[in-house]
């Protein structure tokens, strides 16, 4: 069985959360795109794991694998293993495989990600963890590969093709050269360290999915920041619909089995770019404050607002959504009434799909239909009965309006907080 799971809104929907939990059921968890942009939290046991490149699979038995549509910072990955290790989870190559062909993010990226942004006047708002640069050189067969840093040889000739071409990039940007060259020798180091892991990640899924396993393909950020069909400019640089798992790992579209999106109850997105029932008042505040809206990674404040059914259902078509999980239903308590936007107002037309371009849908007002909130605290519940008569109905009525089931309710971020509905 093959389940692609991926983030319904702009990212931070408790993909990580939901994965933790469903990954007892699997035989592999895989990533297949994005980097250390992504900042997924498991809470666990009394303890929280904030992962970046690990697939949140890691504290259950299943095989982890990192697939060749990612960009991996080695660095990155192994303050991860080092971090679990000290938290008493053992990360070794039985149970971490990365493939050969994962695009390595070196300095350079970063560098440039950062010289970028600050040369931009409209900014994006990136994570300045180098995703945008190393995607660029993989589409422009430039990138370093995961099997390059674990071999002097491959590792010296590749650089030396590419080191004079970032030299130039990163002088042109007025930013230092030397960062290109500085700390090489690390990467060798590391690559070393990480030689053990590689694998055939297509390989290692077709097999297992051949053999009648269980395979968790785990999405980072969300629908409205792919690259190709969400919010340009304001996007991250991989693909982040349902589709991309098949592409970046190597598995074909014949094999898959259920498409789940995880949404939350409300909208979030970190970074510039349009949203447009963003709140600026008090209830924003709530939000924020109530659902711990600031970014995994960066540490900013989310940007908070009512839940978008015109976004929800663009991503039901980009992604083919057979199940949801609704997140953080429980932030929703002592707001009321609550507000869902059913359409947006747009140069006097009414409009139930967002519009095509980022611009437009910047200039969108939101229409909105008010349903009655509840005060009861539900972050207890164990089943959906047992909830308060308007959470219930503000539920139903989400999973009407989409016309896509709602499988699973999350009343807070432990793993005991979540219940079929
Ligand atoms: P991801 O990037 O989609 O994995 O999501 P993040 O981990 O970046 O952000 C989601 C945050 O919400 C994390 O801090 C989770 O622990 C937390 N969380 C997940 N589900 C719920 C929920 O149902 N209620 C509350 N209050 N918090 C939740
Ligand atoms: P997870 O997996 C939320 C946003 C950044 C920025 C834009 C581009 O935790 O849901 P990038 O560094 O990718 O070039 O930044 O995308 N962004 C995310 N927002 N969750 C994420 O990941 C994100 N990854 C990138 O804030 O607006
Ligand atoms: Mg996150």
């Amino acid at each position: 069985m093959f389940t692609i799971i991926t983030g319904a809104q702009f990212g931070d929907e408790g993909k990580g959360k939901l994965v933790d939990m469903l990954a007892q059921e699997y035989d592999i968890v895989v990533r297949f795109q994005g980097g250390d942009n992504a900042g997924h939290t498991v809470v666990a046991e009394g303890k929280t794991y904030k992962l970046h490149n690990v697939p949140s699979g890691v504290l259950f038995d299943a095989r982890l694998l990192i697939g060749p549509g990612t960009v991996m910072n080695p660095k990155i990955l192994l303050e991860e293993i080092e971090m679990l290790a000290e938290n008493g989870v053992d990360v070794t190559p039985q149970k971490l495989g990365i493939d050969a062909k994962t695009s390595i993010i070196m300095p350079y990226h970063m560098a440039l990600d950062t010289l970028r942004e600050g040369k931009r006047t409209v900014k994006i708002g990136t994570t300045s963890r180098g995703i945008g640069f190393a995607y660029m050189d993989k589409v422009g067969r430039d990138e370093v590969q995961m099997a390059d840093i674990a071999d002097s040889g491959r590792f010296k000739k590749r650089m030396y093709e590419i080191v004079p071409q970032k030299k130039s990039a990163i002088k042109e940007m007025n930013g230092d050269p030397a960062i290109v060259t500085s700390g090489l020798d690390d990467y060798l180091e590391i690559g070393k360290r990480l030689k053990p892991y590689i694998t055939d990640v297509s390989r290692e899924v077709n097999l297992a999915l051949n053999a009648g396993k269980k395979v968790l393909a785990e999405g980072a950020q969300g629908s409205h920041l792919d690259v190709i069909h969400g919010t340009q400019k304001f996007v991250t640089s991989s693909s982040t619909v349902a589709g991309s798992a098949c592409a970046g790992l190597g598995v074909g579209p014949t094999k898959v089995d259920n498409v789940m999106g995880i949404i939350k109850a409300y909208i979030t997105r970190v970074g510039e770019g349009p949203l447009p029932t963003e709140l600026k008042n008090k209830d924003g505040e709530h939000l924020r404050e109530k659902g711990m809206e600031f970014g995994t990674t960066t540490g900013r404040p989310r940007r908070c607002g009512w839940f978008d059914l015109p976004l929800a259902k663009k991503s039901i078509n980009l992604n083919g959504y057979t199940t949801f999980a609704l997140t953080k239903l429980d932030v929703l308590t002592g707001l009321s009434p609550l507000r869902i936007c059913t359409g947006y107002e747009l140069n006097g037309k009414t409009l139930d799909y967002p519009p095509e371009l980022s611009d437009e849908l910047a200039g969108c007002k939101p229409v909105y239909k008010e349903v009655p909130g509840w005060g009861e605290d539900i972050t207890g519940t164990t089943g959906f009965g047992d909830m308060p008569g308007n959470a219930q109905k503000y539920v139903l009525l989400l999973e009407e309006m989409m016309g896509v089931t709602i499988e699973y309710v999350s009343v807070g971020p432990g793993r005991k907080q979540t219940f079929k509905k």
